[in-house]
């Protein structure tokens, strides 16, 4: 079969694009209405009728929220416990901020370490980009957990930019929303996916309005939750609150998501001394002091905003090493305001 044979998307399938209260789906079906109409219960008698009794209506149990731990060092303990299960979170960020290793050492943590498949859909790198990426910096084999069947890699740029491609799970040509969203349930459900990456919802929406864009990210959600994923979608646009005209880009995405983790990658300046101890034949000893500014790209996370759970409030310094992503869950100090200095003083009889 060629590659546009087994690209042409299966328009004739009766299950092709969302089902919005997906009678297919069992993982949906929950969602559909249950009426209060028993007459067509066996055993149900329309002689006997009493005074029609009060209809039990019970609040339905509250239950205790599932934590999905990512295994990030330092990330759990600042969003109170872990990510909450089959919820869709932004992570927000610049170029180079640290969003696809996130993301990557989320997945990959989920598999390695906690029995959790994943679904990484790629929108502006290549699958292998991405695993030669992951690879090289910090030893990630995705290869490995693909062929075991724990991961799928979904190829949505190669169709998006109107290529070719050879991978194994790939959105068909021509690229369309409807293709992509079913490719993407597709292979949720081939690996029984509990998290999910989509990077970057920028690449997945350039040309769309803002109402279209709204109901993308609204549809794609309750595709995501009615499976059951936690899912990171990531956005590489920076703070443009200043901008009336993004400013409301921006309060579609964050309106739809159940969370925000934002991730800054900022100049700063920094200082470091430097004490030397002269020797003068002359003169004795002398004590130099330099101290230099520099400036130095630095990384920090903070939570703008969670639902269903308490978080920090404070910017905490990130590092990206040879292990991945770490976070120090003591929050960033600025600047020191104030130093105080007590001597003690001398007691009577020391003199
Ligand atoms: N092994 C490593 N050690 C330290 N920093 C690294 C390493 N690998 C990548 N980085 C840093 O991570 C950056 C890329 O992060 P990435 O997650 O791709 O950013 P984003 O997806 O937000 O654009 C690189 O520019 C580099 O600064
Ligand atoms: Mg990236």
């Amino acid at each position: 079969m060629s590659y546009e044979d087994q690209n042409q998307p299966p328009y004739n399938d009766p299950y092709y694009g969302y089902q919005p209260s997906s009678s297919n789906d069992p993982n949906t079906a929950g969602y559909e209405q249950q009426g209060y109409d028993n007459s067509s219960y066996p055993g149900y008698d329309q002689s006997q009728q009493q005074p029609p009794a009060q209809p039990q209506r019970t609040a339905p149990q509250l239950q205790q929220l599932q934590r999905v731990q990512s295994g990030i060092p330092g990330f759990d303990q600042i969003v109170g416990g872990g990510l909450i299960r089959d919820r869709v979170y932004l992570l927000a960020g610049p170029a180079g901020a640290g969003k696809t290793i996130f993301s990557t050492q989320f997945l990959y943590n989920g598999i390695t370490k906690f029995g959790e498949n994943g679904v990484y859909v790629v929108l502006e790198e290549t699958p292998q980009q991405l695993r030669e990426n992951m690879f090289n910096s910090f030893q990630w084999d995705l290869r490995q957990y693909e062929d075991s069947g724990n991961l799928i890699i979904l190829d949505a740029i190669s169709s998006r930019l109107g290529l070719s491609s050879q991978e194994n799970y790939v959105v068909p040509r021509p690229f369309t929303l409807e293709a992509l969203l079913y490719e993407i349930q597709t292979a949720i459900q081939r690996v029984q996916a509990q998290r999910v990456i989509i990077d970057s919802l920028d690449a997945m929406s350039l040309e769309l309005t803002q109402v279209d864009l709204r109901s993308l990210i609204q549809r794609l959600t309750m595709i995501l939750k009615s499976f059951g994923c936690t899912t990171l979608l990531v956005s590489g646009q920076a703070d443009r609150s200043s901008d009336p005209a993004h400013m409301s880009r921006k309060a579609v995405e964050e309106y739809v998501v159940d969370g925000m983790i934002r991730l800054h990658h900022t100049l700063e300046e920094s200082t470091s001394g430097e004490t030397m101890l002269e020797e003068n034949s002359v003169q004795g000893n002398t004590l130099e002091e330099d101290s230099f500014a520099m400036k130095v790209r630095a990384r920090k996370i903070e939570i703008p905003k969670m639902r269903g759970t308490s978080h920090s409030q404070y910017l905490h310094p990130i590092t990206i090493n040879e292990n991945g992503v770490e976070i120090k869950s003591e929050p960033e100090v600025s600047r020191r305001l104030r130093r105080a200095v007590f001597k003690a003083k001398p007691v009577k009889g020391d003199m």
